[in-house]
């Protein structure tokens, strides 16, 4: 009875204090094969029945009482260790992203996006064709044949190779070849914008071997110069997001359209940067070539199986990065392929920001 006595006090101090593996060793201490109490149990075996019968009881209960107090307090030992897992899992919504968006969308990139919304509005489609092209997209179905002095100022690269119909291989020089790909492809109307990469062998400041250019065709019945003209003015209002811009249509050459016509815009001088828009007549202002356009050729039509007879249309073609340094502002277009991390920041676009005109062209 003494040996009770001793024993439960300490053990269920110490179970009460007990870590969780300070308390397997208790249980294994206490009630383990050579545990205290299971050696008390065994002494049971060498006494008579009536001393069994008076010690019996207590034992049990001191046994049963260890074995809850270290139940208990296991319980209560879990139960915190999964409160504190689910504290330090807990999850703020509320907190920025991290880590930290890096990169931008490369003004290219948005100014593509602006385009493809702004003729989206105005009902044309985004075609493509590809950047090796053959000869006669890019030149003879143009009207430029291979005698063409036009051909020499494109600065071509050619590829040694010709394909099966014996045509050369070439860096596409401009996007006009999709022009041919979409009008021998599918019959009028037609109603599409064609952005994409473009090769020159040219080097400068203004000039990179590769850039980029969109290209526009409509082809329908009864389409004319005044139409080119609506569809420029408002793509170029809705571009630079301003409604006082003015347009120069002065007359031209290229081979696949007659009439020809380039288009200026007016610039003038805002806080003492040059702006597109305003007064081009006014102080410091002027014009700035942006485009160059034109009623197809009928040859260039006939060239792509229609009847230039029933169908006409217009084409536009500009550089792409060019609309880019006008309207953010870059004067180095070899900046835009270096891809210098401090410059994409400066000039880059958050990836989550609309591209212009979301209210629509006209709104
Ligand atoms: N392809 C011409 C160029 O690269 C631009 C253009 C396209 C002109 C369509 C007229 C019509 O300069």
């Amino acid at each position: 009875m003494i040996e009770i006595g001793h024993l439960r006090d300490p053990l269920l101090s110490d179970i009460s204090r007990a870590d969780l593996p300070a308390l397997e060793a208790i249980r294994v201490r206490a009630l383990g094969k050579s545990g205290s109490i299971t050696a008390l149990l065994k002494t049971l075996g060498g006494l008579s029945p009536e001393e069994r019968q008076e010690k019996a009881p207590a034992i049990q209960r001191l046994r049963a009482d260890v074995a809850e107090a270290i139940e208990a307090r296991r319980a209560l030992l879990d139960a915190a260790a999964l409160d504190a897992r689910l504290a330090a899992e807990k999850f703020d919504m509320t907190l920025p992203v991290a880590p930290a968006p890096q990169g931008s969308v490369h003004p290219v990139s948005q100014v593509l996006d602006e385009l493809a919304e702004i003729f989206a509005d105005l009902g044309f489609a985004v075609a493509t064709g590809p950047e090796i092209e053959d000869d006669w997209h890019n030149f003879t179905a143009l009207n430029i044949p291979e005698t063409h002095p036009a051909r020499a100022m494109h600065d071509t690269f050619y590829f040694p190779d010709v394909d099966a119909e014996g045509r050369r291989m070439l860096l596409r020089t401009h996007t006009s070849p999709v022009q041919i790909r979409t009008m021998t492809a599918s019959p009028p109307p037609i109603r599409i914008i064609a952005p994409g990469r473009v090769y020159r062998s040219d080097s400068d400041a203004t000039h990179t071997p590769m850039f980029h250019q969109i290209e526009g065709l409509v082809i329908d019945r009864g389409i004319h110069l005044g139409h080119l003209r609506w569809t420029l003015e408002t793509f170029l209002k809705a571009f630079f997001e301003r409604e006082d811009i003015v347009l120069r249509l002065r007359p031209s050459y290229f081979p696949f359209t007659e009439p020809s016509v380039e288009v200026d815009v007016g610039f003038s001088i805002e806080k003492g940067r040059r702006v597109i828009g305003g007064d081009p007549e006014g102080p410091n202002g002027g014009w700035m070539e942006v485009l160059g356009s034109g009623m197809v050729h009928p040859k260039v039509i006939a060239a792509c199986g229609l009847d230039p007879a029933e169908w006409q249309g217009f084409a536009f073609g500009t550089g792409v990065d060019r609309l880019a340094m006008l309207k953010y502002g870059m004067d180095d277009l070899r900046a835009f392929f270096d891809g210098d991390l401090r410059w994409l920041r400066h000039y880059g676009f958050r990836a989550l920001d609309v591209p212009t005109l979301s209210g629509g062209v006209g709104a």
